[in-house]
């Protein structure tokens, strides 16, 4: 079957050119283009929120080609759309860049891939840096929106907001009762975070500051900014007449687990973290506790915890992620003890387009030649006006020894 193409309108950027490929008569994507005029060919394998990623390629020469189809593209579309020649690509956290995407990309003459994400364990990293290719992420704008996630879904599971809503929806509620949807009161209580970077970090000050909760953390390095705010804060309450917080880094995860009322789940997933929650260290929480995951799925043993929740019932889980992303464990679903929302702790408009900006970014500094940005935690001058002369983010830049911006 021929490809198809033509002129659709949209919103935000006029007329644009899209095109339905097919490849051994089987559909691909449609894919539009934006600035076909443009000299460098950047493939981005979904639509992404904003229009200012689209400028900040337009600036660089790109012309860009954006998948709209929501179906997850397998490895053999994404080297079917890089094709003879594509001089860079944006891709997403459900699609698996490795060896093969890689040699694909650098064959097509490919001087950059940047990951739509700030995790970038879908990425292998080691092969990217073989091909020379640059990798790019998305740090700095996830943080808050990510831990407001993650504050959201201990509410939701301590508070059991999910369970009484569909309780309204359905007609049953006949008038306010003692006993109605108990759920368990956080301020005061202990806060638990494993994993205390940038967002276990910021979920931690948010529910400390917020609740005046105590904090334990378990983290291969320490936090000693974190520790210095919480200390401060506790002298604060203490200059105010209440109670002062505590703090403690714990020596290990069970001892977090142990005695903390809620636990954040926040590491990098790795073979040392994979189903890091299994059923033994399910087993050492309290029974009342809350256990919230917004990092990666794989970082639960997800069957045992729907084994946990049916044994415990004033257990409660938030998650946003699982361990076979997009499917969910067999009876999960089920369990009226776990809130579950699909994979959306980032998804505010602010930090997706700024997501966008940095992923742009990444992808026109580096075919601009330019050097790697200083601070790839102070982003911010890449989300406005006109771009620094640097790529915001590659997370290979010593092993490539990429030159860094001095400015
Ligand atoms: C990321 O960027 O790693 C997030 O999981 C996206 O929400």
């Amino acid at each position: 079957m021929p490809d198809r193409c033509g002129f659709r309108r949209s919103e935000t950027q006029g007329l644009v050119l899209f095109v339905t490929t097919y490849q051994g008569g089987v559909l691909l994507a449609d894919w539009e283009t934006h600035n076909p005029s443009g000299s460098k060919r950047v493939v981005c394998t979904k639509q992404l929120p904003g229009t200012r990623w689209l400028d900040v390629l337009a600036a660089a020469d790109c012309s860009v080609e954006v998948g709209t189809s929501t179906d997850i593209l397998s490895v053999d579309e994404i080297k079917a759309k890089i094709g003879d020649h594509c001089d860079g690509v944006i891709g997403q956290l459900t699609e698996d860049w490795g060896e093969e995407l890689f040699s694909a990309l650098k064959a097509a003459g490919g001087k950059v891939y940047a990951n739509y994400a700030v995790g970038y364990n879908n990425v292998d990293v080691e092969s990217a840096t073989r091909h020379g290719l640059p990798v790019g992420n998305t740090p700095g704008v996830l943080t808050e929106t990510t831990a407001e996630m993650a504050v959201t879904l201990t509410f939701s599971a301590a508070r059991r907001v999910a369970e009484a809503d569909v309780y309204m929806r359905g007609g049953e509620y006949k008038g306010w009762l003692p006993t109605l949807f108990l759920g368990e009161l956080m301020t005061r209580k202990t806060v638990g975070v494993i994993g205390a970077g940038r967002i276990g970090a910021a979920y931690a000050k948010m529910m400390v500051e917020g609740f005046k909760m105590n904090f334990l953390y378990y983290d291969l390095y320490q936090n000693k900014g974190l520790e210095d705010y919480l200390t401060a804060y506790g002298e604060f309450l203490k200059s105010q007449g209440e109670e002062p917080i505590s703090w403690r880094k714990c020596d290990t995860t069970e001892e977090v687990l142990r005695e903390s009322d809620v636990v954040s789940l926040h590491p990098v997933l790795d073979e040392t973290t994979h189903n890091l929650m299994n059923t033994e260290r399910l087993g050492l929480m309290k029974d009342n506790a809350v256990l919230i995951n917004a990092s990666r799925g794989p970082v639960i043993d997800e069957a045992a915890l729907v084994e946990h929740c049916k044994t415990h019932e004033n257990f409660r889980v938030g998650l946003d992620v699982f361990e076979d992303e997009p499917a969910m464990k067999p009876g999960l679903a089920d369990l009226p003890n776990v809130v579950i929302v699909p994979h959306i702790a980032s998804a505010t408009i602010w930090t997706r387009s700024g997501m966008a900006s940095l992923a742009a970014g990444n992808v026109a500094g580096i075919l601009s030649g330019y050097p790697c940005w200083q601070d790839q935690n102070d982003v911010l001058p890449f989300l406005e006006g006109e771009n620094p002369k640097a790529a915001p983010s590659i997370v290979n830049r010593d092993e490539l020894s990429l030159p860094a911006h001095s400015g």
